[in-house]
């Protein structure tokens, strides 16, 4: 079935409120349902009343307090109908039995560890009890959880608590929550178990006493102390730059090992997969630290973009979804380096945005179908989502973006919005028409910007073509023009900022923003006395390609001296892009770009060491395949890149040796930005080094393996070892797995690590470690770790020419799909490049995409990613 976003219309019932009664039991739990319903006034008269279940055992239904028989009602386990008329109000109770035990989806109630929890986004709470369980269905919940006191010690529900207690002579006990804040049921949230707690308290900005607190397995408390640690901060961040206070008495959060994504934000009680909680300096890398910071923040950002304002049907996922990554970007910037955090964040949209928006998965941010929801929650709607608010702050610019924030806030709180909403807040704020920017949310695909320049010495001016382009996406054959935010500067060759003055109607404000909101545009700056190198789209204030003509001096002059942070990155990226493609060519490798490197780490590189390590990792091969677009072979890209590589780390060697020791502090361990930063640059020292000189690497790599006293320096050693074939590698890794054979969350460093190694043995390593004793495909982290890095970071042997990569995934796809189809769906977007490969692979990655989307009894969710992928 194919939901529409045009065949959005409201429920024709409201529930008002929700009052749960669910006695806890491994197998057989109980779930009692009170809900007060009345016709929606936007309803339709005398209509059913339709609610959705998944895989319920229905046990009774009451109106208004008289049990119904079977002939009153419609029901099986996927919904529940009471035929209409129906009286203007009434009280309805269903009561459900589940079994969490045998819940592998994990969605809906299921067991993790020993513990309960649940899953409801996007539509798990029908799995719990029949329900209206679409966004726009508000109700107040009140949530009574029972069960044996030893098996859960701990039960939490969203809300305040208002009661406990035990019942006398059961060994049973009991705790009421309620919440008084109306919501849609994919927030609902229950815990049980046995966990330690690690709490403390928060004033909010006005003196409420708030108990925030971290819940993990037993026994690890200590490693929760920095995810405590990052949601006081991000409480307070949001008190300051939005002036959002949090509006509960408790906020917690609870860590479970088994997870399908990274967290949610379930209204006061967050539920966080373990590796975005769980730290210390031995088990965690400085990466899944700033990782917990990052999802800390995000879900207590959602409190307000999320929970207190949500969204009307799931097209709008990225009103919440853009909005709050947007959001938690913004707080790590503040927290660490904002230029840093830049550079890492549109990584990470290059490598899966535009990824996903090239190929057949393509689709706008906020979609117009969708088969399967789940499926939907992709780099496009939260990545490209959250680039879509950064363009709204830069057009109409802080203070009216401010201003627009606060007004929705103000008029949407309590309700279920749409991106209409939201951009009418914006446009009344500012007093801007954002109509055509809006085209942001419909249209898919990269659009391509393509600058070129001619500069008159005579005249003194400098005339700049901009052009734009979006190429066809899947149900999108035609494009229409974007507003696209150029930032830009002029720079001299020697490396002055040169003044900007236009002449045309063109205008380049105060901050250098120029919007390129038709098909070309042409600038002509005045008043210039020498040849300026452009330096255009700073900060990546858009999310497009940028195509232009700059020479390797230009980009030398840029790399040097560009006062944007971003574009000095980029400069070094597209040498660096420039020599690997050379490479590929079988032309001679220059060396200008080795030599402003050099410079460069004698220099800058000291001062700043966490940019510096940006610099020095070279575009990945996704990179260098994206920008070749087509007949890709991950072989010659691999080899090429690895050429540049070793001949950049033998010419740096010097520079390289001696960063790496004077980078060595015996200092302890802290996970703070400078520190951080340290030994970022340290680690990607190591790794141009061993790739210039693998004997004097893989020595340095064992030392620092050896010496380290935190993982972030013991996992950049063995990175660099696993690389380079023998003994000392084989060493380190059986070092590694006896140290950490009982932290399964350390070792899915492990497992990633060898998944990713390019070499041709590597297919049958992966067989023999998914017969590990610490694997298991019931864990979703593990199934990330092994076969996750395997297809989406080992590109030569995912797309061996065998095409037995292509079966390894196909075959997991399909052993995993009647456990965990949501898991199972993820995986096979590994595929969503294959139409770019050259014939050969594309053939073979074909056929496997092929034969999976000709099993029987597929889910939705695979059967979804599979069709798109072939259409
Ligand atoms: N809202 C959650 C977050 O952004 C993600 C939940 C996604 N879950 C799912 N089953 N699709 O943090
Ligand atoms: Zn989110």
């Amino acid at each position: 079935p194919v939901v529409r976003l045009e065949d959005y219309r409201p429920t024709d019932f409201l529930i008002d409120t929700v009052v749960l009664d669910i006695a806890l039991d491994a197998t057989a739990t109980r779930v009692h349902a009170d809900f007060s319903v009345r016709r929606n006034p936007a309803g339709r008269a005398d209509a059913p009343l339709v609610l959705q279940g998944d895989e319920l055992v229905l046990l009774s239904v009451t109106r208004d307090g008289v049990r119904l028989t079977a002939d009153q009602y419609q029901a099986d386990p996927q919904g529940l109908i009471l035929p209409g008329p129906l009286p203007e109000s009434f009280s309805l109770t269903i009561e459900t039995m589940v079994n969490p035990s045998a819940n592998t989806k994990l969605m809906g109630l299921y067991r993790s560890g020993g513990n309960y929890c649940t899953q409801c986004e996007a539509e798990g709470f029908r799995r719990i009890t029949y329900f209206l369980d679409r966004p726009d269905v508000l109700s107040v919940y009140t949530t009574r959880l029972e069960a044996a006191r030893a098996d859960a010690p701990l039960l939490l529900a969203n809300g305040n608590l208002v009661e406990r207690g035990d019942i006398p002579g059961t060994g049973r006990h009991y705790a009421v929550w309620h919440d008084p804040h109306p919501k849609p049921a994919y927030l609902f949230a229950l815990v049980g178990g046995t966990l330690d707690t690690l709490a403390e308290e928060f004033v909010t900005a006005s003196g409420r006493k708030v108990e925030i607190a971290v819940h993990v397995e037993a026994g690890k408390r200590e490693r929760a102390a920095y995810a405590l640690d990052a949601l006081r901060r991000s409480m307070r961040w949001d008190e300051t730059t939005f002036g959002r206070e949090y509006d509960l008495d408790v906020f917690n959060v609870v860590a479970v090992s088994d997870f399908n994504m990274g967290a949610m934000e379930n209204k006061g009680l967050n539920i966080f997969n373990d590796k975005y909680v769980l730290a210390s300096s031995d088990t965690a890398t400085d990466a899944d630290y700033a990782g917990i910071e990052t999802v800390i923040a995000h879900e207590y950002f959602h409190n307000w973009t999320g929970n207190r304002i949500t969204c009307r049907d799931w097209f709008q996922l990225c009103l919440k979804e853009g909005l709050t990554v947007f959001r938690d970007q913004e707080f790590s910037a503040d927290e660490r380096s904002r230029p840093v955090k830049r550079i890492a964040d549109v990584r990470t949209l290059r490598t899966q945005q535009f990824a996903e928006d090239s190929g057949p998965l393509s689709h706008p941010v906020r979609p117009r179908t969708y088969r399967e929801i789940n499926n939907f929650y992709t780099a496009t709607v939260y990545e490209k989502g959250a680039e879509i608010v950064r363009m709204l702050r830069s057009l109409i610019g802080p203070a009216a973006f401010r201003r627009g924030m606060d007004l929705y806030f103000a008029r949407c709180d309590g309700t279920a919005a749409t991106i209409e909403d939201f951009l009418g807040c914006f446009a009344e704020a500012s007093g801007r028409d954002l109509g055509h920017f809006a085209q942001w949310y419909e249209q898919a695909g990269t659009p391509v910007v393509t600058a070129s320049g001619q500069y008159d010495a005579a005249a003194g001016t400098y005339r700049l073509t901009l052009s734009q382009a979006t190429p066809p996406t899947p149900g999108q054959p035609t494009k229409a023009p974007m507003v696209i935010p150029i930032v830009l500067g002029l720079v001299g060759a020697s490396g002055d900022a040169l003044p900007i003055a236009t002449t045309n109607e063109a205008t380049v404000d105060a901050d250098g923003l120029f919007v390129l909101d038709s098909a070309n545009a042409t600038i002509t700056f005045t008043g210039l006395t020498e040849r300026p190198v452009p330096s255009l789209l700073r900060g990546f204030s858009a999310p497009v390609r940028l195509e232009s003509e700059l020479d390797d001096d230009d980009l030398v002059v840029l790399f040097r001296h560009d006062s944007d942070p971003f574009n000095q990155w980029q400069a070094g990226q597209t040498l660096a892009t420039r020599l690997i493609l050379a490479a590929m060519r079988g032309e001679t490798v220059n060396t200008r770009f080795g030599e402003a490197l050099g410079h460069f780490l004698d220099s800058d590189a000291r001062n700043d060491p966490a940019f510096a390590a940006q610099v020095l990792a070279l575009p990945s091969e996704a990179d260098i395949a994206r920008d070749i677009g087509r007949d890709i072979n991950p072989t010659a890209i691999h080899n090429a890149r690895l050429a540049v590589k070793r001949a950049l780390g033998a010419e740096l060697a010097p520079h390289l040796n001696a960063l790496h020791g004077a980078l060595q502090s015996s200092e302890a361990y802290r996970p703070d930005a400078a520190n951080t930063g340290r030994r970022a640059l340290r680690n990607a020292a190591l790794d141009l080094l061993a790739a210039g000189d693998a004997t004097e690497g893989a020595a340095r790599a064992t030392a620092q393996f050896d010496e380290a006293d935190n993982m972030t320096e013991r996992l950049g050693a063995l990175a660099v070892l696993v690389l380079i074939p023998g003994a000392a590698r084989d060493h380190a890794l059986a070092t590694f797995a006896a140290r950490y054979g009982d932290n399964p969350l350390v070792l899915d460093k492990w497992f990633a690590l060898q998944a990713g190694i390019p070499e041709e043995g590597t297919l049958d390593r992966i067989t023999e470690l998914a017969r590990h004793p610490a694997f298991s495909m019931g864990n979703p982290n593990r199934i990330r770790a092994l076969f996750g890095s395997f297809a989406m970071t080992n590109a030569t042997q995912f797309n061996r020419e065998d095409g037995r990569g292509y079966d390894l995934i196909a075959d997991t796809v399909l052993a995993l799909d009647a456990r965990n189809p949501q898991v199972a769906a993820r995986l096979l977007t590994a595929f969503r490049t294959w139409r770019v490969l050259e014939p050969i692979r594309r053939g073979k990655a074909e056929a496997a995409l092929r034969r999976v989307a000709a099993t029987q009894g597929l889910s939705p969710d695979v059967s979804d990613i599979a069709g798109r992928s072939l259409e």
